[in-house]
């Protein structure tokens, strides 16, 4: 078989745990798992009852142009429905990004380490991810600036940063994208922005008619907890969104995903709720992160990451043994670090617990 290069070389990307893998792997049960950054409160009740409604179409194909989802995000975001382009999952944006505009050959700037999938996808398709070091923790957009070379054809900046949780300023954004070359696609990764508390958050849509080519990622997975339903968008002006929409499938997001996000983008006080049990979850962690003595970073996201002082992949693996999945962050260059995502109150205890006596 012959296999090209550039595909060969892929790493795959490693998945936070299921639950039930663990609990057969294991023998235990009553496990909890903060590793994916889902949202723990479950999906929108909003979204479930109009799934619900929905399940007897099931034999129709999927609104191809997802008119109702787009009105009703561009209403929200007051833009025209004709700058969202649907995907299953932002990743699915991340994927058509990438094979609409890139070459072989072609330089991708990103933050390093960032979300995984900027690299794979980048990779899959032999371009070449140039990764720009975080420095404290949090994107370099100075370095970043500089990384862009006359063979850039795009730059991602992930804000808040997964895996640590830190966000770029606006001021640092607004001077980084006076340095981006105007055909140079800039894609912001706004994946957790519904948890931002720090007022100096910029927000993609708002650059949408600057004269920069800026795509913002949004994704249903996280705050509207429907990340197994697959629904994300990208924000983009009408030239890119026009050459998206011909590579993507005709039917790239399913019928029950366009109906669940649409119902779950008005389901208010879910949002509301979900945002406060993360921001009290991580006021718990950081008193008790405090008190045990690790490092961490303040995070803008629904994850904290952890200085564990110690080998973060063994940590990992008996937290695992206490039913509690957290993310090692080896494959992310963090040896010594863990990711835990906010979970309910009581999840959250458990999971103190579990790394007070695994410590
Ligand atoms: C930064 C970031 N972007 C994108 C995604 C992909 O989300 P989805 O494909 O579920 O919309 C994730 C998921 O973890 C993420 O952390």
């Amino acid at each position: 078989m012959k296999v090209p290069d550039h595909i060969a070389k892929l790493k795959p990307y490693v998945a936070g745990k299921p639950i039930e893998e663990l609990e057969r792997e294991l023998g235990i049960s009553g496990s909890i798992k903060l590793a994916s950054n889902e949202n723990p409160m479950g999906p929108s009740p909003k979204a479930v009852e109009a799934i619900m409604g929905a399940l007897k179409n099931l034999h129709r194909y999927p609104d191809g142009n997802g008119y109702r989802l787009r009105g009703r995000l561009a209403e929200k975001l007051r833009v025209s429905r004709n700058n969202i382009v649907l995907g299953n999952g932002s990743n699915e944006i991340i994927e058509l990004l990438v094979r609409t505009f890139l070459q072989e050959g072609d330089e991708v700037v990103m933050p390093a380490p960032s979300f995984l999938m900027y690299e794979i996808m980048v990779e899959a398709c032999g371009a070449k991810a140039v990764k720009v070091p975080l420095k404290d923790l949090s994107v370099d957009l100075k370095a970043m600036a500089q990384s862009i070379s006359g063979g850039t054809r795009m730059v991602f900046v992930n804000n808040p940063n997964n895996p640590t949780g830190t966000i770029v300023s606006r001021d640092a954004f607004e001077a980084f994208l006076e340095q981006i070359p105007q055909d140079v696609i800039l894609v912001i990764d706004e994946a957790y922005i519904e948890f931002v508390r720090d007022e100096t958050c910029p927000t993609g849509p708002d650059y949408l008619d600057s004269d920069k080519l800026v795509v913002t990622l949004r994704t249903f997975s996280k705050a509207y907890g429907l990340a197994g339903l697959r629904i994300g968008y990208g924000v983009m002006r009408l030239a890119l969104a026009d050459l998206m929409q011909r590579v993507r499938q005709p039917f790239n997001t399913n019928a029950l995903a366009q109906i669940g996000a649409l119902a779950a983008l008005d389901d208010d006080a879910f949002l509301h709720e979900t945002v406060q049990t993360v921001h009290d979850g991580l006021d718990f962690l950081y008193e008790e992160v405090d008190d045990i003595g690790l490092p961490y970073v303040p995070s803008q996201t629904n994850f904290l990451l952890v200085d564990v002082q110690q080998d973060g992949k063994g940590l990992f693996e008996k937290m695992l043994r206490k039913g509690v999945i957290v993310r090692a962050m080896d494959a992310y260059g963090y040896p010594t670090h863990i990711r835990v995502t906010m979970g309910l109150p009581e999840e959250n205890r458990r999971f103190v617990k579990a790394l007070k006596e695994v410590l």
